[in-house]
């Protein structure tokens, strides 16, 4: 019996891309390392996103050639985002990692398992495909209430600052029934909740279809409680889709909008395709036909050339949209994008002081939002345990925020009705609500 072990780094794609290799390892024969020490092949799903992401890897590769000392068998691989990046390097430094795979090679791991076994040289194929979707293999996933469904890959938008069109290669959708088929048998498994991800998830396209009739299409599966999706560009979201989501009630009301930066000086040089004010005017066309919809956001400071007062810009759209949540970066320089050649780089230090008045700001905000919940009656779906308490449920509303609340006679994968009694960092509180049967069992 062989056994395996998958570490995964990045955004929520990856985590996808590791259940998928699984799949295919499990259809081999191998089965899951209980620990990274007992397991004779070891993949690292790499993200490539920043640099501090990629430093995370090499020192974890530090730590695993030590492990590979001990027990010269083990087979070494880097799977992912990083493959394209760090080829070179790992062949001439690295001569214990056995493989460098890119992320559309991973139908070909059980026939390149077999070559290493047969040659015992290091093999690498980061080749990127225009067509692969993985459509007919199905994922490994561990056990819970989500279920990622990846719909599409690669991307086309080329984003100055991005890597992910060089890693991750060009935009292509998987076929709408695929995607139906794998949800049908995610949901006999008995997953509730439903993520559909793609790097540009609503620019979905395959024959006819587009994003709101996935949408649709996806909502109407019998026993899909909730469906999600991650991550939208803004300039893919139409009124269909707002549409879409306004009908159906298991289509949750949360949005992810990365707006980058407020500035449209900026933004043109990041090329993303909106301005201030389109970014806005979506904002309130959402509001219209989603009221009380979530809004999340990923927002980057200190790109190349950006002023003190094009940083002011994105401090007053934050101000005017006030997110319920937002990812903050400090601006990263990956090589080979074209932002890594603009000149007026910014320092780290100024880059510093502008990520915490971001930091300082949307954490107000999301207190503001959150503490407008208060004496709301709230639906959650109970989801796990809370951290910090073995007597309370952790469950999120329909938009995305975690609430914590007394167990009670409650069971995970429940919906339940929760009265909103505080709010503390970014998390809602509360207790259950009475419904008439729990107040007629008391009696
Ligand atoms: N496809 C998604 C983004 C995926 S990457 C989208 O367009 O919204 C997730 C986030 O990482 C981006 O939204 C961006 O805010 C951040 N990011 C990407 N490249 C970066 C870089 N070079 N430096 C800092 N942050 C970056
Ligand atoms: Fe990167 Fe832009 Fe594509 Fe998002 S849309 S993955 S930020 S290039
Ligand atoms: Fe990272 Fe690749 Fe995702 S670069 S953020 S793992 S698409």
């Amino acid at each position: 019996m062989k056994l395996y072990y998958i570490e995964t780094y990045g955004c929520q794609m990856n985590i996808a891309d590791s259940e998928l290799v699984a799949g295919i390892l499990q259809k081999e024969g191998y089965v899951q390392a209980g620990c990274m020490d007992d397991a004779d092949v070891i993949f690292l799903n790499t993200c490539a996103i920043r640099e501090h992401a990629e430093k995370k890897i090499h020192s974890r590769l530090g730590v695993l050639n030590k492990l590979k000392q001990n027990n010269p068998a083990m087979v070494l691989g880097i799977l992912g985002c990083m493959a394209q990046h760090v080829k070179d390097d790992i062949l001439e430094n690295k001569p214990y990692v056995d493989f460098v795979l890119g992320p559309d090679t991973y139908r070909r791991i059980p026939q390149l398992l077999r070559r290493h076994k047969e040659l015992q040289t290091s093999i690498v194929d980061t080749r990127l495909s225009r067509f692969e979707v993985y459509e007919d293999l199905f994922p490994s996933r561990r056990e819970g209430i989500n279920a990622w469904v990846s719909i599409m890959r690669g991307c086309d938008k080329f984003c100055t600052f991005c890597i992910v069109p060089f890693t991750r290669g060009r935009e292509r959708s998987r076929p709408l029934k695929s995607i139906c088929n794998e949800i049908e048998k995610a949901v006999d498994k008995g997953y509730v909740e439903i993520t559909l991800l793609g790097q540009n998830v609503n620019s979905y396209y395959f024959g006819s279809a587009r994003f709101p009739d996935l949408l649709d299409a996806v909502a109407k599966i019998p026993g899909v409680q909730r469906v999600r999706f991650t991550s939208p560009h803004p300039k893919d979201v139409d009124d269909d889709m707002l549409f879409v989501m306004r009908d159906n009630n298991n289509l949750c009301k949360s949005i992810h909008l990365p707006l980058q930066s407020g500035s449209d000086h900026v933004l043109k040089r990041m090329s993303r395709t909106y301005n201030q004010n389109e970014f806005l005017a979506l904002v309130t066309r959402i509001k219209e036909i989603l009221p009380g919809c979530s809004l999340t956001t990923d927002i980057i400071v200190g790109f190349p050339g950006e002023t003190g007062a094009d940083f002011e810009e994105t401090l007053k759209i934050m101000k005017i949209v006030k997110f319920d949540s937002a990812f903050t970066f400090k601006y990263s320089s990956r090589q080979g994008t074209k932002a890594a050649e603009f000149n007026d780089q910014i320092s780290e230090t100024e880059k510093q002081v502008r990520l915490e008045a971001l930091i300082t700001l949307q954490s107000q905000h999301t207190l503001f939002n959150n503490s407008r919940e208060i004496g709301n009656s709230l639906k959650v779906l109970v989801e796990k345990e809370s951290k910090k308490d073995s007597n309370k449920w952790a469950g999120r509303t329909d938009t995305n925020k975690w609430v914590i609340f007394p167990k009670g006679h409650t069971r995970i994968k429940e919906f339940v009705d929760i009265k909103i009694t505080s709010a503390h960092g970014v998390s809602l509180f509360g207790i259950p609500e009475l419904n008439l049967e729990s107040t007629y069992a008391v009696i």
